[in-house]
């Protein structure tokens, strides 16, 4: 894989400058690498402020990352957690779940964290087939997959009532559909605040904050496997999203982000 290459320049930076079992020195490694000019494209530690607040704000008992890349955004949510909560962070990518489980357990957070090896929306299934509820839910991965994989969490009713919903790349590269709907969504309150793509200075980016306004679930109790497999599979077919073009936009997408960035000079 050729971002192979950022993750594994990013891991020998954490676990030479990082301290084992320090989070704050492990994200200190990366942001100064990121800021060095390697192309990265974690959250960062700028957009990352807005990722902190809103988990100090949530004090989720659940937190579900769709997006885990090397795991900084992980630990950035996970050193947060209030006590006996805990994260899943999924990503289909083979290199992604190598080093982000690698580097979750140097940081000492390994206890509380689920590296899922797949796609969000494999994860989504499997969450509602063990009737968890989510409350804090981290959309980090493919920009066209935000919101089609945010009414999949609503149509499997898995957000908890006072759910928080942060979006990231809502500018850069951008997810209008997903912004658009979040503000306009009569259950949630969105803020959008202004800011800079991950160590740049003058790429223009957006995160979404989107706080449930205590609306209770509609659908009560568990749904069965098929159950679930049905909206699922409604639902993808609504969205136009088969397997296929999943797959696909997994490996382009990454790749086409960094280019982007390079064009962009970042
Ligand atoms: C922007 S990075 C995530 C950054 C991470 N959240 C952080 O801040 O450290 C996007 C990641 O999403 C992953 N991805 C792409 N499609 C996905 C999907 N359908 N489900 C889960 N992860 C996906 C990619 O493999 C890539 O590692």
């Amino acid at each position: 894989m050729i971002t192979g290459a950022i993750h594994f320049g990013a891991l020998h930076e954490a676990l030479t400058k990082g301290r084992q079992g320090d989070p704050e020195s492990v994200l200190n490694a990366i942001d100064a690498y990121g800021w060095a000019g390697n192309l990265m494209i974690n959250v960062g530690d700028v957009k990352g402020k807005y990722l902190d607040d809103a988990v100090i704000a949530a004090k989720p008992k659940v937190a579900v990352e769709l997006g885990t890349f090397l795991g900084y955004g992980t630990i950035r949510i996970a050193r947060l957690l209030p006590e006996g909560s805990r994260l899943i962070t999924a990503d289909p990518n083979a290199v992604s779940h190598a080093v982000s489980t690698a580097l979750v357990k140097f940081a000492g957070l390994d206890d509380r964290v689920d590296v899922f090896y797949g796609y969000s929306h494999n994860l989504l299934k499997k969450l509602k087939s063990e009737n968890v509820d989510i409350d804090f839910l981290f959309l980090d991965h493919l920009k066209d997959f935000y919101l089609s994989d945010f009414l999949l969490a609503e149509k499997l009713d898995l957000l908890s009532h006072n759910a928080t919903v942060v979006g990231d790349n809502i500018k850069f590269p951008g997810c209008p559909e997903f912004k658009e709907h979040m503000k306009a969504h009569k259950n949630y309150d969105t803020v959008v605040h202004e800011t800079f793509v991950e160590y740049s200075n003058y790429i223009q980016d957006e995160v979404t904050v989107s706080k449930r306004k205590n609306v209770l679930p509609t659908q009560k109790g568990p749904l069965s496997a098929q159950q679930i497999e049905d909206i699922a599979d409604k639902h993808a077919s609504d969205m136009g999203k088969s397997d296929s073009t999943i797959s696909w936009k997994v490996v382009v997408s990454p790749i086409r982000k960094i280019f982007s960035l390079h064009w962009f000079g970042a």
